[in-house]
């Protein structure tokens, strides 16, 4: 059931035949986790993920599941900016949380630079994943095959200032060992939801839409969800 979700259309969850390995092994691995559907860490202190912008209780949640080094993701980060406009922040909150998928080989350490720059400045996240998008070629399995993993990270620590953070702070906080549980927390918090290809999304916590999914369409889902004046709150 669940392969055949990761394979459909818009979403980024094609295995490289070098790292099929790999990846069967994390499907053996989410599996595992999927299995028992249970949460064995900590209760976390505020909901999981990062909120796309000031949060006011919103009609209707959205989760998207984003590894920054999936070109899926990129491909429909328009469509989610679309949404931030379209929809107040009344009307819709939007929550990103991390996945980071092993066939994109540097994708753990572009999830942890994600969190690194949430933990400089909240409001860094966003531009920090428009700037990871934009140069995503470069940090591709096949663009970092030659290269030690030194230089990688060098390279991906080197774009914070597109992200408008300090070149600095973002590596001390990069290698902070914070940050990595922190890193570890959020794939491990997206493996218990069941999630295993991105971009994915939770929709009032039920997993709809998907990431080739036109504003129409996603309109036709959402304008319905959206609370008029004098419903309850609690249908
Ligand atoms: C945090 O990031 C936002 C968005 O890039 C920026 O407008 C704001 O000035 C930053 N705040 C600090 C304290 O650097």
């Amino acid at each position: 059931m669940r392969m055949g979700q990761a394979i459909q259309r818009g979403r980024c969850s094609r295995p490289l035949s070098a790292a099929r390995p790999m990846f069967l092994l994390f499907v053996v691995f989410l599996n595992l986790i999927g299995s028992s559907g249970a949460w064995n860490g900590e209760v976390p202190r505020r909901p999981r993920g990062f909120p796309a912008r000031a949060e006011c209780g919103a009609d209707v949640d959205m989760d998207i599941f984003i590894d920054p080094l999936c070109p899926d993701c990129k491909a429909a980060w328009p469509t989610v900016k679309r949404l931030l406009n379209v929809y107040s922040t009344e009307e819709l909150s939007i929550h990103i949380q991390l996945l980071p998928l092993p066939f994109h080989h540097y994708s753990y350490y572009a999830c942890q630079a994600t969190v690194a720059a949430a933990r400089l400045n909240s409001s860094a996240v966003f531009p920090w994943l428009q700037t990871i998008f934009r140069y995503q070629d470069y940090f591709s399995t096949e663009a970092t095959f030659a290269e030690t993993t030194e230089s990688v990270l060098e390279r991906l620590v080197g774009l914070a200032p597109h992200a408008g953070l300090d070149t600095k702070q973002f590596s001390s906080a990069f290698y902070d060992s914070e940050v990595d549980l922190d890193t570890r927390l959020a794939f491990k918090y997206s493996c218990s939801r069941g999630m295993m290809g991105t971009p994915s999304f939770l929709v009032n916590g039920v997993e709809a839409g998907s990431g080739d999914w036109s504003i129409k369409e996603w309109k036709e889902l959402l304008d319905p969800l959206m609370r008029r004046k004098g419903d309850s709150q609690y249908v």
